[in-house]
């Protein structure tokens, strides 16, 4: 508690409501105790609502901040790799390098699926979505992981993170590798988590495969930068599934199944759709008027953020990486040209700059994912592959403490009550 209190006065009858402070961010008011006195609050969207308590991952918006446990994005991005931030969210502080190399061990003993779970894939057509299938495979896992797994033991809940964590690259690469049509490539261990599945995506058994490092380095940086990101639509997800005490890799497939909206993951693929619909740099201004114009509801993808009404950190690190992933790669893409050009006209258009609208994490990532040479259906895939740990922290967390089932109320304004007239009489 902050020893502040908030006073709500509704017909003439005071509410008194107790306010808690974090160890940063906005203090939060507690509207618990409005229900004893007949009220919901009201707040769609949850625009202005603290569903949890957390010290995984702090955001402010404003001001473009980013920490995981304290630790500013750009620092990971720059100074750690994937693993290292994945055992960070997930333990709360950064390894020794002893502790660094056991837990890089632990997930290359789980890198393999089970050989039943290869055939699941046989069931999708080769043109499956790949977060389709992810949704299906991921929840399949748990019928492999389930009646040997007691999620109130912190020990099955610890190797349920480390399997997850561990599998999601290998089942990502097969369901790339189905829609190809080509063999999958199993997990070579001697590699790292970025390069190991730059190779599972890339190599066929008819040649050697040398994995680039400029690309594992900046495939790992991607996975950095989506590793977690607080309390959206996905990770709430997941929360929620997992607070009716359900499996979590059927809540991991919950998170999935979030995630793939264009409106949040989804947003990188949908950022090269976009492209490609606008085709070249003389359409953009009749594409920009598309998405000021309130009766079109097309809206520049990549643009925007919920929470960042500033540039949002992930997307400065993710320039950046671009820029370097281009420079060794030589590319030189007329359509990464007009993605420059439309950032620019964007930034420079007062309908954008008015509402804070700038370039967020999806805008880059999909550029250099395509300069990768990786196809635009995956995209959203490799976010959900990234934000795998982001997940599993927030459900270990939320089950390590005493936790309520999540069940929101509604303003009903529905018909009242009224009498069932029988067939024949209507
Ligand atoms: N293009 C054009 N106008 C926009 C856009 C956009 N991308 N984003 C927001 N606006 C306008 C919106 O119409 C509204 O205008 P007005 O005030 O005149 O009614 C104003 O900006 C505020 O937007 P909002 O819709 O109230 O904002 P929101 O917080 O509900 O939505 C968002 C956030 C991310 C869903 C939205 O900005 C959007 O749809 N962006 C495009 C999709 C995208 O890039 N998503 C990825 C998000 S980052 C990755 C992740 O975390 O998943």
């Amino acid at each position: 508690m902050s020893g502040k209190k908030a006073t709500l006065t509704i017909d003439g009858q005071s509410i008194d409501l107790p306010v808690s402070s974090g160890t940063m961010g906005p203090d939060v008011i507690d509207v618990k105790d409005v229900l004893a006195k007949g009220y919901f609050t009201y707040d769609p969207g949850f625009m202005a609502t603290a569903a949890c308590e957390s010290k995984i991952t702090f955001i402010d918006g404003d001001k473009g901040i980013l920490l995981h446990r304290g630790y500013p994005i750009d620092q990971l991005a720059e100074k750690s790799d994937y693993l290292e931030t994945c055992y960070l969210l997930l333990n709360g502080e950064l390894p020794t390098a002893d502790q660094k190399a056991a837990f890089v061990h632990k997930i290359s003993q789980h890198t393999m699926v089970h050989e039943q779970l290869t055939f699941f894939y046989r069931g999708f057509r080769r043109d499956a979505h790949p977060m389709a299938i992810m949704c299906g495979v991921v929840g399949a896992l748990s019928a492999f992981y389930h009646d040997n797994l007691d999620i109130n033991n912190p020990e099955h809940r610890q190797i349920a993170a480390i399997r997850l964590i561990a599998k999601i690259p290998t089942i990502a690469a097969m369901s790339y590798k189905y829609s190809a049509g080509q063999p999958f490539v199993y997990p070579d261990n001697k590699l790292g988590y970025a390069a190991n599945f730059l190779k599972m995506m890339f190599a066929v058994p008819a040649e050697e495969y040398v994995v680039n490092p400029v690309l594992a380095r900046a495939m790992d940086r991607i996975f950095i930068l989506h590793a977690d990101h607080e309390q959206n639509a996905s990770t709430s997800t997941v929360r929620l599934t997992g607070s009716t005490g359900a499996n979590p890799y059927a809540c991991i497939a919950a998170g999935i199944a979030a995630l793939w909206g264009p409106a949040h993951g989804g947003a990188n693929e949908a950022v090269l759709k976009m492209l490609d619909e606008i085709g070249s740099v003389e359409n953009l201004d009749k594409f920009l008027a598309k998405a000021k114009d309130k009766n079109d509801p097309f809206k520049l993808m990549g643009f925007g953020h919920r929470v960042y009404k500033n540039f949002d950190p992930r997307a400065k690190v993710m320039k950046q990486t671009c820029d370097e992933v281009l420079a060794a790669l030589g590319i030189n893409d007329p359509q990464l040209e007009l993605a420059m050009r439309l950032e620019e006209a964007a930034r420079n258009d007062p309908y954008f700059v008015e509402r804070k609208l700038y370039p967020n994490v999806d805008f880059y990532s999909g550029i250099i994912l395509k300069a990768i040479g990786i196809p635009t259906s995956m995209f959203t895939v490799i976010f959900a592959l990234a934000r795998t740990v982001g997940w599993i922290s927030h459900w270990l967390e939320m089950h390590s403490g005493p936790y309520k089932i999540g069940r929101p109320r509604q303003l009903y304004t529905g018909p009242t009550q009224r009498d069932l007239v029988p067939l024949d009489k209507r």
